[in-house]
């Protein structure tokens, strides 16, 4: 049988992303978050980044949640949300597979998909939906960030050819969220993600984003139903 994505990514993939990945900074799209939601809401909840990487916004998150936890593929990445712990005691962090169904640390209200889904197939997709709503508290929310495509891509992964990229469209996330009311929708340009961390908020519209859409970039946050 063929192996599934997830399986080959954690196995080296999720290593080499964090050894390769030395900034240092939260993203543009975890400073949004905070700024959507009331800084009091967040105070006392628990939230979940999957997909954390350097770990720059769990520790940006542990400023402004009751607790915050980290699940990835990389056993570098966890390692170094355990190191932070020491110092944030509200930071935790667990090494699973996104793509396979994995029983949580505690239950969220807000889970957070930081960046990863595109490489997931669209099966994985479905199980990672399924399993995040088995996590999430009653009223709980899904946040995510990733490329949007007008039409939906496949390429081939320029680190490991065994991998495809997932570049998807509006309707995919709707249809695959659907038991989830849509709050809140960003379109980003993924080539100024930095040039964004500059401004004083996130909240004002890019009226420069091309109307091609290879950079494009979204968030959007869901309401589970
Ligand atoms: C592009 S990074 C994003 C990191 C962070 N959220 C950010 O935006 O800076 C994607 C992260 O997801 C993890 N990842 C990708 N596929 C995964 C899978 N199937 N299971 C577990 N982790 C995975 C990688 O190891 C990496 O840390």
């Amino acid at each position: 049988m063929m192996k599934k994505q997830g399986e080959i990514y954690v196995k080296n993939d999720a290593d080499k992303w964090f050894e390769r990945n030395m900034y240092s900074n939260h993203n543009c799209f975890t400073e949004h978050l905070t700024d959507i939601f009331p800084k009091s809401f967040l105070r006392n909840k628990n939230i979940a980044e999957f997909g954390v990487g350097r770990g720059n916004n769990i520790l940006f998150l542990s400023n402004y949640s009751k607790q915050i936890d980290g699940y990835d593929g990389s056993s570098k990445a966890i390692a170094h949300l355990e190191k932070l712990k020491e110092s944030r005691p509200n930071i935790d962090g667990m090494k699973v597979n996104l793509g396979e169904e994995f029983g949580g640390l505690r239950t969220y209200d807000v889970i957070i998909f930081g960046f990863f889904t595109y490489m997931l197939s669209n099966e994985e997709f479905k199980v990672l939906v399924e399993n995040s709503k088995k996590l999430l508290n009653k009223n709980g929310y899904i946040y995510i960030y990733d490329f949007l495509s007008e039409t939906m891509i496949e390429k081939m992964d320029s680190h490991n050819d065994k991998l495809k990229v997932f570049k998807r469209n509006m309707d995919f996330y709707l249809d695959e969220m659907k038991d989830f009311y849509l709050q809140h929708f960003k379109l980003w340009d993924n080539s100024k993600l930095n040039e964004y961390m500059n401004k004083d908020n996130q909240h004002t519209l890019d009226v420069f984003i091309e109307s091609d859409d290879y950079n494009w970039t979204f968030s959007s946050l869901f309401k589970l139903k």
